[in-house]
């Protein structure tokens, strides 16, 4: 082969050696399609918008002391927003007035958030977690916020709750952004999970994790192992497992940091499980901890992309047809044969 003469490479990755934006790459994505219409990438354009807006605050987010924190006055005498409440504006601003979609929802409101009326609708529904981790802002600890889009399934009109109530099996899109050491946007449209990384300095994403695969042999569990006491014996046995104490499989490091996207992050490139389970900590919320529709359905499609698998324990997360917008759901996602082995322990003990 001639110097720069790389066409073996290119039929087996196209991108190898290139400098792709996030740009090109959904362009590209959407030939794939050849009746789509570009509103889908659109739609992923002003997501990687608001990903590198919300990241301009969040790495700015210990001068909240200096410069004013939430629900007090800054120096220009402005009440400065949480920056989960920002995060929300700034999706919403950014989606409402583009015709693209019929409804949106997000995990700051209570009720899905309409369409205002002067604006026009369109075909796509998006559903966000704008700031998740958000209790680790203050600590300096990676944060992210999560994505899920879906056609409408009502005809026509302002969209409703049952265009934000859909299984996730049916999602055309879903993702995150991880506000950490570098930025990052993951997504998958069907066709693999692929990653990108924020270069500050332009302000451009680049392609920098093509076609993420969960590694086959997991490093990892990620659990809040401090309400052990609070799980089921399934769970408790199952953990146990992980920890090799049974001798049939070697032991798992633990690493838990609290925030979703940051675990998932990890476990996705490193291989492992994330899980948070039913437990009897709050009477009020047995169900576990996590929102069905804006982050274990988008995270599960993710996983499912990667090659991996989510479930509730006893259900694929994918599955289920959601009841409330703020449903809560036991969460088991990672590694196939670690989620399988959770959904026996919970079936055989619990
Ligand atoms: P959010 O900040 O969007 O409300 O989500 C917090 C969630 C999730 O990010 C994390 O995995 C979990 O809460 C951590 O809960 P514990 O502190 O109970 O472990
Ligand atoms: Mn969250
Ligand atoms: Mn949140």
């Amino acid at each position: 082969m001639a110097v720069n003469d790389d066409s073996a490479v290119v039929a087996k990755d196209p991108y190898a050696g290139k400098i792709v934006t996030i740009e090109r790459f959904i362009l590209d994505q959407q030939r794939i399609y050849p009746d789509a219409t570009g509103t889908l990438t659109n739609i992923l354009y002003d997501i990687a918008l608001a990903a590198k807006i919300i990241a301009s605050k969040t790495t700015r987010a210990g001068l909240t002391d200096i410069l004013g924190s939430a629900d007090k006055e800054n120096v220009q005498g402005e009440v400065v927003q949480k920056l989960d409440e920002y995060a929300d504006q700034i999706l919403f601003k950014l989606n409402d007035h583009t015709g693209r979609l019929a409804v949106m929802a997000s995990e700051e409101r209570a009720e899905i958030i309409p369409i205002p009326d002067h604006f026009p609708v369109g075909p796509y529904v998006l559903l966000y977690d704008p700031l998740d981790g958000s209790s680790n802002i203050d600590v300096n600890v990676s944060v992210g916020t999560i994505f899920a889009i879906y056609r409408r399934k009502t005809a026509s009109g302002r969209g409703t709750l049952e265009d934000c109530l859909q299984k996730g099996r049916d999602l055309v899109a879903a993702g995150y952004v991880i506000y950490g050491s570098s930025t990052m946007l993951v997504y998958s449209t069907g066709q693999g999970v692929h990653g990108f990384t924020l270069d500050p300095t332009i302000g451009e994403f680049f392609l920098s994790h093509p076609n993420i695969r969960i590694p086959e042999k997991p490093k990892f569990y990620s659990v809040n192992q401090g309400y052990e006491q609070f799980w089921s014996e399934g769970v408790q046995r199952y953990t146990e497992w992980l920890q090799g104490k049974d001798k049939t499989a070697k032991p798992l490091s633990m690493r838990y940091i609290g925030s979703l996207v940051a675990d998932f992050h990890r476990n996705l490139l490193s291989g492992g499980v994330y899980y948070y389970p039913a437990d009897t900590k709050d009477p009020g919320q047995t169900s576990g901890k996590l929102r069905l529709v804006y982050e274990c359905a988008p995270m599960a499609f993710l996983a499912e992309q990667a090659g991996g698998k989510a479930s509730t324990g006893t259900e694929r997360i994918l599955e289920m047809q959601p009841s409330a917008l703020h449903q809560r759901v036991p969460f088991f996602v990672g590694n196939s044969l670690l989620v399988e082995k959770a959904q026996e322990f919970i079936r055989d003990f619990d």
